[in-house]
């Protein structure tokens, strides 16, 4: 294949990854965004590895065949539950990929000399401390979102001087590196300091900040991505990992305002939180208890309903029953509405893509914003496995890890059925006080048994 034809190849898949993403942006158009984004991928693989300046095609598909297999055998595999620990797992190869890249071109750059060579170090260096900080922050946030690192933050003493003198040192050993012409030594130097720096950075994050940081992560793999890409003088992967850097970053900026968190302060490693802890201590009180038959009965009678999933409806994958109980409620002239918190359960869209998956109609599905102040002419919510995203601690304890983050206020509503097995905290390990609260009742069991048994009582 000539360079000329690879270039436009590149060009049709970089156009390709754009429709892509405007794809993806909306619901209805995300099949297709999936297919072009597919589409782009499998001309920019195959214009790349039949283009002039490949070598050992042979090797290169043997790598594809193992790596496909496997990518096949996980993606048939995950659970959708598990979707952002896959995530945050690939992110990190991403990262590893970068650091590999830039230690390839360190050692054959060919013969470079001048303005040149310091152009290809600056690359080379850049490339090597964002791939390693993603690498490590992206093991850490696959760690936490599998719950085996504790997902409280990580408060080491003068964290932030700690992250700044990294910063300092790694920049000091970027004008060493480009002085000498290259060293060895001061490239591995850095690449164990983003390693710590990366670690660091996601690890002094908490729990609800999460989502911003798994985010951040897919905007830092991008521009780790851009960055192999200058160093192998590839301009698709330059587009590439631009697209992927800054819609990363956009996602990440209108997750930290709905969130109502500082996007400086997320991305610096929690920098201006003063990692206080939560009033756990605090007596809340009895709570009570409802059947599921009580609820069908409350149901009947009422004249409108709110649903509010989160993570617990996706485990229970209680999709289904939730959409028959919209069905027949909706079938008697009940008003059933579905309330959207933006970081409910563990990736960006969770639920949308759980009741689009159960086809609840998308006209029902509102966002935080446009229900939020319906609560109070609402007669019932159903609070379905969401926890953290209906905590009522977010606006009234200003040292609860939550606070300050918008939550659905769901305890304006005349009735609360919360749905959940125990009296267990949510993601970010707070208690509840919506659970106490007098017009709240528990329903406890698996969600989807509990959906089963109201749909038996709704007749
Ligand atoms: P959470 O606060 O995580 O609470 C989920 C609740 O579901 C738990 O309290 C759990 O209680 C219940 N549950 C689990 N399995 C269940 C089952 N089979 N049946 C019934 N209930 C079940 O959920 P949320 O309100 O959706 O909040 C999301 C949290 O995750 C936020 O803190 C958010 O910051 C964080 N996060 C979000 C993302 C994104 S991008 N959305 C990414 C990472 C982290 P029991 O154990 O008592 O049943």
């Amino acid at each position: 294949m000539s360079a000329g034809i690879v270039q436009a190849a590149y060009i049709v898949a970089a156009v390709l990854f754009i429709m892509s993403l405007a794809g993806l942006s909306k619901q209805e158009t995300a099949r297709s965004g999936n297919y072009y984004g597919i589409a782009g991928m499998a001309i920019a693989l195959i214009a790349t590895i039949f283009g002039p300046d490949a070598a050992g095609t042979g090797w290169i598909i043997l790598a594809m065949i193992i790596g496909g297999a496997i990518g096949i055998h996980y993606a048939k595999k995950v659970e959708m539950t598990e979707m952002p620990e896959l995530v945050a797992i690939l992110h990190s190869f991403v990262g590893m990929a970068a650091v590999l890249v830039g230690f390839n071109t360190y050692i054959d750059h060919g013969d470079l000399t001048g303005a040149l060579l310091n152009i290809h170090l600056v690359e080379v260096f850049l490339g090597v401390f964002i791939g390693a900080v993603t690498f490590t922050g992206s093991v850490v946030a696959f760690g936490k979102l599998r719950g085996s690192i504790s997902s409280k933050a990580l408060m080491l003493p003068h964290r932030h001087k700690l992250n700044l003198a990294a910063i300092v040192v790694s920049f000091l050993l970027m004008v060493i590196f480009v002085k000498a012409e290259g060293s060895m030594f001061a490239l591995i130097l850095v690449t164990l300091i983003a390693f710590a720096f990366g670690y660091h950075l996601v690890a002094s994050i908490g729990g609800a900040d999460m989502p911003v940081v798994v985010s951040m992560l897919n905007s830092y793999s991008g521009w780790a991505a851009a960055a192999a890409g200058f160093m192998l003088a590839n301009d698709l992967l330059i587009v590439t990992g631009a697209l992927v850097g800054s819609s990363g970053a956009i996602l990440s900026y209108i997750m930290c305002k709905a969130m109502n968190r500082s996007f400086i302060s997320v991305i610096a490693g929690g920098f201006g939180s003063d990692g206080a802890a939560p009033s756990d201590d605090v007596d809340h009180g009895e709570h009570q208890e409802a059947s599921a038959e009580e609820v069908a009965e409350m149901l009947k009678d009422a004249r409108s309903v709110i649903i509010t999933p989160g993570y617990g409806m996706a485990v229970a994958q209680a999709q289904y029953p939730v959409h028959e109980i919209t069905d027949k409620l909706r079938k008697k002239g009940v008003e059933v509405r579905f309330g959207i918190h933006p970081v409910a359960g563990r990736l960006p869209g969770h639920m949308n893509v759980l009741l689009a998956e159960a086809k609840v109609p998308y006209d029902i599905v509102l966002e935080m914003d446009e229900i939020n102040e319906d609560f109070d002419e609402t007669d019932v919510v159903l609070v379905i496995g969401a926890n953290d995203t209906v905590n009522p601690a977010a606006m009234e304890d200003p040292n609860s890890p939550i606070a300050g983050m918008p939550v659905l206020e769901v305890w304006n509503a005349k009735h609360v059925i919360v749905f959940k097995r125990s009296m267990n905290t949510g993601y970010a390990g707070v208690q509840n006080p919506l659970f106490f609260k007098e017009n709240s009742q528990m329903l406890f069991g698996d969600a989807k048994d509990s959906c089963l048994h109201i749909l038996e009582h709704l007749d």
